[in-house]
């Protein structure tokens, strides 16, 4: 935590489409609940108009480079709105996704440089970087076959990004596990494929070995 102005503690939650992080985020928000005032917001997202571009981001065909600086406009608006007010009330606010998946994402999969990506980070968060930063990783074919399942189980379609390429979600997950091998403090690796109560020790366990978080430990 760089900023001096920012006492809360931020925690955002990362991996390629089929991972499967959203019950264990789900799980984790109420436990950190218990015991801190917790915002839980998304992104693109967590603001009425990050909603708008979010429809954008998911639906619309676009340049590569107007869906990394629409994904940097939603997060400017999600910072001022909600996360920087939200740290500096001393609460906990867990995104599902930030700037990791832009990197990830826009980086790996669509190919922007990483240092345009790197400057339009420095310029909308400042020192803003998250504390702690879940990865839920498992192998693409894994990934693929549950985002193929709950589209039939829902019978939804498949959003712009779910519909991309095997290759695609290579290089998204080859630049996520990048990003956590050069920031092993920040970012821990959650082994996925594991049940649900695996799933579970493995973050409590990332927990522990993170005292600076100050958080009690979750049962
Ligand atoms: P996601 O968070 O997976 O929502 P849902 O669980 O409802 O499908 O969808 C958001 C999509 O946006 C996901 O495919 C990743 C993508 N994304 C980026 O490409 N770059 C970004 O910076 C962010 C935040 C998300």
């Amino acid at each position: 935590m760089n900023d001096s102005s920012k006492q809360g503690l931020f925690i955002t939650v990362e991996g390629v489409d089929g991972a499967g992080k959203s019950t264990a985020m789900a799980w984790l928000a109420e436990q950190i609940a218990a015991q801190r005032t917790t915002v839980l917001t998304r992104e693109p997202g967590g603001t009425p108009l990050g909603d708008r571009l979010r429809e954008l981001l998911l639906h619309e065909a676009m340049d590569l480079e107007t869906e990394t600086l629409l994904m940097f406009a939603a997060r400017r608006e999600h910072i001022a709105q909600v996360i920087a007010p939200a740290l500096a009330r001393g609460e906990v606010v867990i995104s599902d996704r930030f700037t990791d998946a832009t990197f990830a994402y826009q980086g790996g999969g669509r190919g922007v440089g990483f240092e345009k990506i790197a400057q339009l980070e420095r310029w909308v968060q400042g020192e803003l970087q998250p504390d702690f930063t879940l990865l839920f990783d498992v192998p693409l074919e894994v990934a693929r076959a549950r985002i193929c399942q709950r589209a039939e189980q829902t019978q939804g379609s498949l959003d712009k990004f779910e519909q991309e390429s095997f290759a695609f979600f290579q290089r998204t997950r080859d630049a996520y596990l990048q990003r956590a091998e050069q920031a092993p403090q920040r970012m821990a690796v959650i082994d996925s494929t594991r049940p649900l109560d695996e799933v579970k020790a493995q973050i409590r366990a990332a927990l522990v070995a993170r005292p600076q978080l100050q958080l009690a430990t979750i049962e």
